[in-house]
């Protein structure tokens, strides 16, 4: 039960019975709202498919994919009691939150890994309002893919929805990859698959949207609609599209953007995009929201169906979000010079690189389950690839010497893309985790004023598990 279920009970039974109610401190211990991660079946294929065995998480009864959304408003608190009911020790990482470091979920670095049967209670402010998600830390590669994600939304302090100008409802929207068998199970025996981490990432074949293949999104003739995307796969880029229904981009990864005009969206690997919609009075076809499958094909992933009542079309500009006024901004005068170099994977390979403080040639890496590394070391868990004062602004220089993209996330801090931005991305964009393409080089900076110990990796699961991984200290 809830704490808050039983608060209600409690006032309840006192208003029945005429007795006072207890005050708070007398009741045991509140128990945190819980939140449990457990083996359970979805139904992830289309009708005339079995259900899927995943892993999901749960705040009551059965696992939902994705996972329950946790929401609340900026600056408010977010308590939960991680339950393991998993076969594999866990940790729950809050991803985009700038949250106080032993929340953050990030095993072994901020917390061990919770171990079967045991729970771990996370309890910390959301101070930015935007769209993020959450999802396992521990063998992320395995226990993301299979469904240990959920969306996790911190809503504007002030309302925005219903104001002149701005959408009247909005929508979260979980984008997943699977890879599934001809049963619609999931391909077990390639978790660590070594071919497919040194190219794209163990890449899936089923696309879904909030756990289903093909829903119909119903959506009003003249309703103007906040999606609010994410993209929880663990290695596939996705190219979006929603033509007919003139999107206008106001978010990335929960920070606010100037709108502007997009006819396509692209989300890496644990980017999110809030995009508003305005559906036409007369949708002659029936629209729908369009992947990029990988071969230039566009194709339909969830059916846009208009029904209802028509609305009044919005006459009023599109009212951009509120400006987070929470994010100091990067002094580059006086900033703190640091470089990523990437490197590895198929068709360009590295020659050595350092994994648990021994050099290794390419060989000895891959026996070791490594193909690449930051800055010549692979997985460097030992030290932190740089360390910066607090309140010191860190200018960083990634540099992809890679024939793939890598979808590169910072915790604990939003970042600002500086001129360099690369190919796939908007030069002052503030982000937590961003696409850069292959042989790119690209410049990120942003304040660290977040104490502790702080991962660096790439959000491609496979690519962090064979060596993409590193942290940096704060304070
Ligand atoms: Cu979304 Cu290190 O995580
Ligand atoms: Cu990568």
């Amino acid at each position: 039960m809830t704490s808050l279920n039983r608060r209600t009970f409690v006032a309840g039974a006192a208003a029945i019975s005429g007795m006072a109610v207890l005050p708070r401190s007398a009741l045991v211990q509140e128990a945190l709202p819980v939140l449990r991660a457990a083996p359970s079946m979805a139904q992830l294929a289309p009708a005339g498919f079995p259900a899927t065995p995943v892993w999901s998480y749960a705040t009551q009864g059965a696992g939902l994919i994705p996972g329950p959304e946790i929401r609340v408003r900026a600056g408010e608190r977010i308590r939960r009691r991680l339950v393991n009911d998993l076969p594999q020790p866990t940790a729950v990482h809050w991803h985009g939150i700038r949250i106080e470091n032993a929340m953050d979920g990030a095993a072994p670095l901020t917390q061990a890994a919770v171990p079967p049967g045991a729970g771990f209670d996370y309890d910390f402010v959301a101070p930015d309002p935007g769209t993020y998600w959450y999802h396992s830390h521990n063998r992320g590669w395995e226990q993301v893919a299979r469904g240990l994600a959920g969306p996790l939304i911190v809503e504007d302090r002030a309302p925005w929805l219903g104001e002149p100008g701005a959408a009247t409802r909005e929508l979260t929207l979980v984008l997943d990859d699977w890879l599934l068998d001809a049963n619609a199970e999931l391909v077990e025996d390639r978790w660590d698959d070594l071919h497919a981490a040194a190219h794209g990432g163990r890449l899936g074949n089923t696309v879904t949207v909030n756990g289903a293949a093909y829903p119909d999104l119903e959506a009003r003739p003249g309703e103007r609609v906040r999606l609010r995307l994410i993209n929880t796969a663990t290695a596939r880029i996705m190219p979006l599209a929603l033509p007919g229904l003139s999107p206008r981009l106001i978010a990335l990864d929960g920070h606010p953007v100037p709108p502007r005009d997009v006819e396509t969206i692209l989300l890496g690997p644990a980017q999110r995009a809030d995009v508003v919609v305005d559906v036409p009075l007369d949708l002659e076809a029936p629209s729908a929201l369009f992947i990029d499958a990988g071969n230039g094909e566009w194709v339909s992933i969830a059916a846009i169906a208009a029904g209802g009542q028509p609305l009044e079309p919005s006459e009023e500009a599109l009212l951009p979000l509120p400006a987070w006024g929470t994010l100091r901004a990067p002094d580059l005068a006086a900033s703190q010079r640091e470089t990523l170099v990437m490197e590895g994977g198929a068709m360009r390979g590295m020659s050595e690189a350092v994994y648990r403080g021994e050099t290794m040639d390419f060989r000895e890496l891959a026996s070791n389950g490594m193909v690449w590394a930051f800055n010549g070391v692979a997985h460097g868990m030992d030290t932190p690839m740089f360390r910066a004062d607090l309140g010191r602004t860190v200018q960083l220089e990634m540099t992809n010497r890679s024939m793939f993209p890598h979808a590169i996330h910072l915790h604990g801090h939003h970042f600002e893309v500086l001129a360099r931005s690369g190919a796939l991305n908007t030069s002052g964009d503030v982000r937590d985790t961003v696409l850069i393409g292959a042989e790119e080089t690209l410049e990120i900076a942003f304040v660290a004023d977040n104490p502790g110990k702080w991962m660096l990796h790439c959000h491609m699961l496979s690519h962090q598990a064979s060596g993409m991984m590193g942290w940096f200290g704060v304070g």
